[in-house]
């Protein structure tokens, strides 16, 4: 990911506070556009993503995952990055039954997690996105373990959202990347992956709190949440559309749904002056919160 003014280096920082209640702030033209711009910047950055929110839901009837098609090598490294995060967030797989929510594309994370001992691995999602052949995936990774994956150990199943009733077993370390951001009833979520976490399960879960909107990541990540709810789902409905749900809503989540020792840690983080240039123009449920700088983030709790 490239950098921009918006945003800080990676930096960890760790959020286990509530946030602070937003106080909606009207102004005149509040009923016509529930937006308040501060600046021609801002009323342009408010319109752009109208815009390319209308085209996406336009485009996009059906669930299409936003990773690319990329090559063997590519995919590996990725899939050692999202690993390597999990372990330096505290999971040990040796030994231990994973289970993965939205996996995307291939099973690569699973693989990786099985070459460093996991006991198994199950991967559910909504949609099926993988891809026909991964066969070259999962042997480039037997070569590079210099052991061969039984290919029924990756196991994939597509789940009913948000209960998961097809889920009975249990699982010692319950993992997504990039996918919680993408699922709107999570409170039922979270309580149903706590139904099947074993004694003392670690859940980590990377999320990309960012806009989706590619154009405007960089220049506005925070753009999608300019809008107030009754707008956004007006213009954004496709299949996948980010819940815009912030940090410090995820720990509530969790902790409700009986997750404890709940944490969030900020990897990309929004700088000062980009805050200070956008909050006044955010739909007024999001102005008063103390997460905002968390566009990227980690959410790590037991069972
Ligand atoms: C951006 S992809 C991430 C895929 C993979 N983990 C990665 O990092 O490349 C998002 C994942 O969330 C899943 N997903 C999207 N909308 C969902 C929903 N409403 N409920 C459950 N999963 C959903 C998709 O099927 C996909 O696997």
């Amino acid at each position: 990911m490239c950098r921009s003014p918006a945003l800080r280096d990676l930096r960890p920082v760790r959020f286990a506070g509530r946030p602070s209640s937003s106080k909606p702030r009207l102004n005149a033209f509040a009923r016509l556009a529930p937006m308040r711009v501060q600046s021609p910047r801002n009323a342009t950055l408010h319109l752009a993503g109208v815009g390319l929110s209308l085209r996406t839901s336009r485009n996009n009837p059906e669930y299409t995952n936003p990773r690319e098609l990329v090559d063997v090598d590519t995919t590996i490294e990725l899939a050692h990055s999202i690993v390597g995060r999990y372990e330096r967030l505290g999971v040990d797989p040796k030994g231990k039954r994973v289970l993965e929510l939205g996996p995307g594309r291939d099973l690569s994370t699973g693989a990786v997690l099985l070459h460093h001992g996991a006991a198994s691995y199950r991967a559910i999602d909504l949609f099926d996105n993988r891809t026909d052949d991964s066969r070259p995936l999962y042997a480039a990774l037997d070569a590079q373990y210099g052991r061969t994956l039984d290919p029924d150990a990756l196991a994939f199943s597509l789940v009913t959202f948000p209960d998961l009733p097809e889920v009975t077993e249990q699982y010692d370390v319950i993992v997504s990347h990039a996918t919680l951001e993408h699922i709107p009833e999570l409170p039922r979520v979270f309580a149903a992956l706590r139904r099947v976490a074993a004694p003392g399960a670690i859940f980590v879960h990377h999320v990309d709190g960012m806009t989706h909107t590619r154009l405007l990541r960089e220049r506005d990540p925070l753009n999608f949440l300019r809008y107030s709810d009754a707008v956004w789902e007006r213009i954004a409905r496709y299949p996948g559309v980010p819940n815009r749900l912030r940090g410090g809503e995820y720990v509530d989540i969790a902790r409700e749904a009986g997750w404890r020792d709940v944490a969030v840690h900020g990897e990309y983080v929004a700088s000062r002056a980009y805050l200070e240039r956008v909050t006044p123009s955010l739909a007024p449920r999001f102005r008063g919160r103390d997460d905002l700088d968390l566009l990227t983030f980690n959410l790590v709790a037991h069972a």
